[in-house]
């Protein structure tokens, strides 16, 4: 088969994102504006925001793109198809990507497919150098998610275990938050747990004394919230506690994921796990998982650190692999999937 040159859009949340995956040279390129700082005031992600900035940043950031890999190649990029993130996220900011792929798509003649925001992390660490072979476990750990799947092919996807409550990513950003630390949560409270006292405080491990595969998170949040206010109270409010919190927080989510996925292992036999989603750039949650890979004789793939969270490279790659088997969107008509 011949190769395939794709475009792919990432807008679902916070980052604005473009790269572009060929199917035998691999990743060309990519950028990504990162809407931080426009949201951190806010404490948090604010909607209408993200779609007007996603709509001033995504076609400069195409246009930079193409200009550079053609450059590299020494003549203009030929684009076969271009994939954008149709869900889940944020309507008004999914719309702005998949309004404007499509539009591109027409104006190209090219097709264009809607991925799965999910689909595009779980994929994520075939990105890398040595990546996984089929099938393999994968831990899925976002904002929005945490889901073990098990994973036979592109495509063929069987969800095992989900949480029942908050996502790992939600529990660190509440955690933060609660503590006065901002936005986004996890890499503050990574960061904070780097200086904190292990043994200080103990956090519960969540559904570890059930059998089953699926996770709960809100509890270990209150559990933050109510050390943090016994602190205030004592008049312990200072960045200490605030690391010793984060410490035992961090060890507490990284020892459930850890167990989880080795229920997971041992049901079916499988010794590959594959760990992503923006929580999988997180220093104690990798280490614990790639020991226990380590101690099973098996192997753990992660994206690198900048493919752990939103990108277009994963979006662009997911989209290559199901146009390369065929798929198409059937219309020019779009739409956009906020709770797919
Ligand atoms: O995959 P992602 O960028 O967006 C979603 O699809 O949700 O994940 C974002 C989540 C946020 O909750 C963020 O706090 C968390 O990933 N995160 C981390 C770290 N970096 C990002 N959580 C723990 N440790 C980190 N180093
Ligand atoms: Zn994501």
């Amino acid at each position: 088969t011949s190769s395939l040159t794709v475009l792919g859009i990432e807008s679902s949340c916070d980052e604005s994102a473009v790269a572009i995956y060929d199917t035998s040279a691999g990743l060309l390129g990519h950028h990504l504006f990162s809407q931080i700082e426009l949201h951190q005031v806010y404490g948090g992600v604010v909607p209408e925001l993200a779609s007007r900035d996603h709509i001033r940043k995504i076609i400069p950031l195409i246009k930079q793109l193409l200009n550079e890999v053609g450059e590299q190649q020494n003549q203009a990029v030929k684009i076969d198809a271009i994939a954008y993130t149709q869900g889940p996220g944020l309507m008004g900011a999914l719309l702005t990507g998949s309004a404007i792929a499509s539009s591109l798509a027409y104006a190209w003649k090219v097709p264009a497919l809607g991925v799965h925001h999910m689909e595009g992390h779980l994929l994520a660490p075939m990105l890398e150098p040595n990546p996984p072979a089929f099938p393999f476990i994968a831990l899925l750990i976002s904002g929005g998610h945490s889901q073990i799947i098990r994973v036979d092919n592109i495509g063929q996807y069987e969800l095992l275990g989900d949480t029942l409550d908050d996502a790992a990513g939600e529990a660190f950003d509440k955690t933060a938050k609660m503590l006065g630390l901002g936005y986004p949560g996890g890499p503050i409270v990574s960061k904070f747990a780097l200086s904190g006292d292990p043994n200080r405080y103990q956090f519960p491990r969540p559904m570890l004394d059930r059998p089953g595969l699926d996770m709960s998170f809100s509890g270990l949040k209150t559990f933050s919230l109510n050390t943090w206010q016994n602190a205030v109270k004592q008049g312990d409010d200072n960045d200490q506690t605030r690391a010793d919190i984060c410490r035992a927080f961090e060890l507490a989510v990284a020892e459930t994921l850890t167990v989880k996925c080795k229920r997971a292992l041992i049901a079916t036999g499988m010794n590959r796990l594959v760990v992503s989603g923006g929580v999988s750039a997180n220093r104690a949650i990798r280490a614990s998982l790639t020991e226990l890979m380590a101690q099973r004789g098996g192997e753990a793939f992660f994206p690198r650190l900048e493919f752990c969270t939103d990108n277009a490279a994963m979006i662009a790659f997911a989209g290559a692999m199901r146009l390369q088997a065929g798929q198409q969107n059937p219309s020019l008509n779009f739409s956009a999937k906020a709770r797919w």
